[in-house]
């Protein structure tokens, strides 16, 4: 029995499902070592055999029930025409959006821009036990959007584009997001998690348009093909419960503001994932850390929840931290 699945697909809350958002990345020597020696991270991304070997990194040293596929949401960017740089301590950077090649965009190119994608997961999900979970993911239009017109360094620039020229950003890459999803689950995902990482910067009277409806039409792509979805609109508050009701996701991965008991209360019929602030896995002695992490385990205990954190996980966390984490939910 897959558990993750069951947790989030039956709603069964008698198991424990276990994974981390970054799960894979610079924490681990292991995978800095092979980043080391490949210096331009797409085509890391892009490297089937690369990306298989560094998603089973963390399943090979812990007992965890899902493995994420490795790979980057501006990977779609980079489909749709737009150059894709990681500066060491300065974050991605894209070269200049251009509307009109973007609206032109067609799926042929970009699904076989992507096919390196589709390659890795076939081989993941070889290598990967039956009853774990193999996670694909892609960003949700409006964080995408956020890093494509670098909203960061020039938030005067959103301003340039009409809420007309918005939508219709937000609705291609709604479908490409969709075309993308679907490639990755014939290809051997179980789910897709949905990132919507700056959600939390939308004002409130455009969260329904930029964060809900485009959440929910992916979201009802996917109940169509019956790919199971998790979402994680980061930074929402109490707009998680609005979230809930309009998108209705068979998972929610809540952030490290939220409270778990009021998560708990108030986000109802869905599957409830993370939380724990992955702050704490660097700024605590293990005793607390421990502590944390039963204080989660012991509000979601009668309700389907998936353990993970309230975000990725910190570069400088140690990988001995994750796995004292890993035994303590084991040992319950
Ligand atoms: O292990 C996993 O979770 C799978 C791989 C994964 C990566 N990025 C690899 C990565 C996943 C699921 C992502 C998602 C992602 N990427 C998000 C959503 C989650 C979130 O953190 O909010 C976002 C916003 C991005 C965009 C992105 N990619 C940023 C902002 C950065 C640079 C800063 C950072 O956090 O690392 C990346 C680079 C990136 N993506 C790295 C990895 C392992 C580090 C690349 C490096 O080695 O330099």
């Amino acid at each position: 029995m897959n558990e993750m699945l069951d947790c989030l697909m039956n709603k069964n809350s008698s198991c424990n499902p276990i994974w981390f958002m970054r799960q894979a990345g610079r924490y681990l020597p292991e995978f800095r070592k092979i980043r080391k020696k490949n210096q331009d991270f797409i085509k890391l991304c892009l490297n089937s055999n690369l990306a298989s070997d560094i998603t089973l990194q963390p399943i090979k040293r812990y007992d965890l029930d899902a493995a994420i596929i490795f790979s980057d949401i501006l990977i779609v960017p980079y489909a749709l025409g737009q150059k894709v740089t990681f500066v060491k301590n300065k974050g991605p950077m894209l070269s200049e959006f251009n509307m009109k090649k973007f609206l032109k965009s067609k799926p042929d190119i970009f699904l076989k821009k992507l096919k390196p994608i589709y390659k890795s997961i076939k081989k993941t999900r070889k290598k990967l036990e039956k009853n774990k979970t193999l996670i694909s993911f892609v960003g949700a239009p409006w964080t995408l959007i956020y890093y494509m017109i670098d909203i960061k360094k020039r938030p005067e620039h959103l301003k340039k584009f009409s809420k007309y020229d918005l939508e219709r950003i937000i609705n291609k890459l709604t479908q490409f997001l969709c075309l993308h999803i679907n490639q990755q689950f014939k290809n051997g995902a179980d789910v897709v998690q949905i990132f919507d990482s700056w959600a939390g910067i939308i004002s409130k009277k455009d969260l329904n348009r930029f964060c809900f409806e485009p959440n929910k039409k992916i979201v009802q792509f996917c109940r169509k093909k019956q790919i199971p979805t998790i979402c994680f609109p980061k930074g929402i508050g109490k707009n998680y419960k609005k979230f809930i009701k309009k998108v209705k996701p068979d998972g929610i991965n809540i952030d490290y503001k939220v409270n778990p008991i009021w998560a708990k209360n108030n986000l109802k019929n869905v599957c409830i994932q993370g939380g724990l602030d992955p702050k704490i896995l660097i700024n605590s002695n293990q005793k607390k850390i421990i502590k944390e992490t039963m204080r989660y385990m012991k509000i979601f205990k009668n309700i389907p929840y998936i353990f993970n954190l309230g975000h990725g996980i910190l570069p400088n966390t140690k990988p001995s931290t994750i796995e004292k984490i890993v035994k303590q939910i084991r040992s319950i």
